[in-house]
């Protein structure tokens, strides 16, 4: 503001301001003030500025130290004894290493020090020419054009640009700023102020504030891809709306017995209330005790006594093949009564794992599952189908891992090349429907279905960068994350 009032007020009595740099002196004010006050006065058109450029002569670091410290030559000249001599050695070693080697040649060149193995002093007594110069301009003062020249040879000072203005009253002066208003108040309306008010321009040319609106999670976004994907590999969604299950889907019916560690209520969500499942197709039900306790079709099955009660405690499913299970039992019943269609089938939806929550794993996530049922399946067209999936997403570079699911044989985990990390990482589970879980529903021996399974977290997180999930989901999201974050775009071929 001062500087402000100082421009505006110089400019009353006087038509210019010559030069902004020794205006700001003069008033003692500090001279990047005065120059945003113009830049903004002149905005406005209460003054005309006008750039002004000059070279001024400044100060190298080494020219600064010399003006503090003394030029070298003296600084060495008075290292050396009034009377005697000293050695190279220990004159040396009473110097910086710089200075001893400039001092040297510029003492003996003004012949004020015999040089030789022993050094000693020519004169009495020296005065420091370059030290008064250099402080000269230090002070704002000119100096002779060789002595400029000699110091701008030893690279003592050096140009500068300096930036300033001239400044002159503009069309619209005025001694004060004008306040203007910027918004037209039931205040100026109710006393007549309005009919006096000056308004501030619109300016159409600024940014508005960027309007704020609904923002999709990253979850949501890779979802939505990955969705799209499927979609166009003419797969159909499979209904997931249903976190609750029962163990008889969950589990049962995927042929894993009934003292598997993974049904223990260390590892699974069990329901307090309603505890347990109203409703099961029972003759289904039969089928699959009856292949757990003895097999069939081929397999010895687990060899104890199923119990019901297990089957049908009620939780909160731990994984979407619990909703596989069930469409593959209706798609069965359906060719029973009819006749027997392929399918191709995904869902993307959440489940629940009683896990130890770290900077990996949460006890909810979220799976994404594709199957495909048909006559005649093999492992090739398992692999077959997993390299056309996951090239979509990105990830051409696949290796499979033999593994045990108690619902496939063969299973296999799914590794993919990752470039940035420079490794392989896990990226998924899959493998071949047992005919312990098939034949069950009511499939014929030749219906086969191959099947995959991967978390939305994993893929999620590294194409977005993040790697504790604690940061991607739950309450200790920042809502910054999903504002600001990029849709994500996976390779779609
Ligand atoms: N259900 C498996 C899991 O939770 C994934 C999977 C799906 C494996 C289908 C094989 C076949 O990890």
């Amino acid at each position: 503001m001062m500087a402000e009032e100082a421009i505006l007020g110089y400019l009353e009595n006087h038509d210019e301001i010559s030069d902004s740099g020794q205006f700001a002196t003069d008033s003692g004010l500090d001279h990047n003030d005065v120059v945003n006050v113009i830049k903004s006065l002149h905005g406005f058109r209460y003054i005309d500025a006008q750039d002004i450029k000059k070279e001024t002569l400044v100060l190298t670091e080494e020219g600064k130290k010399y003006a503090e410290k003394g030029s070298p030559e003296v600084q060495l000249f008075l290292a050396v004894p009034q009377e005697g001599s000293i050695s190279k050695e220990e004159l040396q070693k009473l110097l910086d290493p710089a200075v001893y080697k400039i001092g040297c040649s510029q003492a003996a060149k003004n012949k004020w020090v015999q040089m030789g193995n022993q050094i000693s002093r020519k004169v009495q007594h020296v005065e420091d020419r370059v030290k008064d110069l250099l402080l000269q301009i230090q002070d704002g003062q000119e100096l002779g054009k060789d002595d400029n020249n000699s110091l701008k040879a030893r690279k003592l000072t050096a140009l500068q640009t300096w930036k300033g203005y001239s400044v002159k009253r503009g069309p619209e002066y005025a001694p004060r700023r004008r306040r203007t208003a910027t918004d037209l108040t039931r205040e100026h309306l109710q006393g007549g102020d309005w009919r006096n008010i000056e308004f501030k321009e619109y300016n159409f040319s600024a940014k508005g504030p960027p309007p704020e609106s609904g923002h999709l999670h990253p979850l949501n976004k890779v979802k939505e891809r990955i969705k799209n994907i499927f979609r166009l590999m003419n797969f159909e969604e499979m209904p997931t709306n249903r976190y609750v299950e029962s163990s008889f889907w969950n589990f049962d019916a995927l042929f894993q017995p009934q003292q598997h560690p993974a049904r223990d209520s260390h590892d699974t969500f069990f329901l307090k209330a309603p505890a347990t499942t109203k409703q099961l197709p029972e003759d289904y039900v039969e089928m699959v005790k009856r292949v757990h306790e003895s097999g069939g079709y081929g397999s010895r099955g687990y060899g104890y006594e199923w119990k019901r009660e297990e089957a049908n405690k009620n939780l909160l499913r731990t994984h979407t093949t619990a909703i596989s299970s069930r469409m593959l039992y209706a798609l069965a019943q359906h060719a029973k009564q009819q006749s027997f269609t392929p399918k191709k089938y995904f869902s993307i939806d959440r489940v629940f794992r009683n896990e130890a929550v770290d900077r990996t794993h949460l006890a909810e996530f979220h799976q994404i599952e594709g199957l495909v049922c048909d006559r005649g399946l093999t492992l090739g067209h398992l692999i077959g189908v997993l390299q056309d999936f996951f090239s979509r997403l990105g990830m051409d570079k696949l290796k499979f891992k033999p593994a045990y699911n108690p619902y496939t044989e063969p299973s296999m985990e799914i590794f993919s090349y990752h470039e940035g990390l420079k490794k392989w990482v896990e990226i998924g589970n899959s493998g071949m429907f047992r005919p312990e879980m098939l034949r069950p529903m009511g499939f014929s021996e030749d219906v086969n279905v191959i099947a995959w399974g991967l978390s939305l977290e994993r893929p999620t997180m590294i194409l977005y960068g993040i790697n504790n999930i604690r940061d991607l989901f739950g309450h200790k999201v920042d809502l910054g994350l999903i504002k600001k974050n990029p849709l994500c775009l996976i390779g779609i071929k």
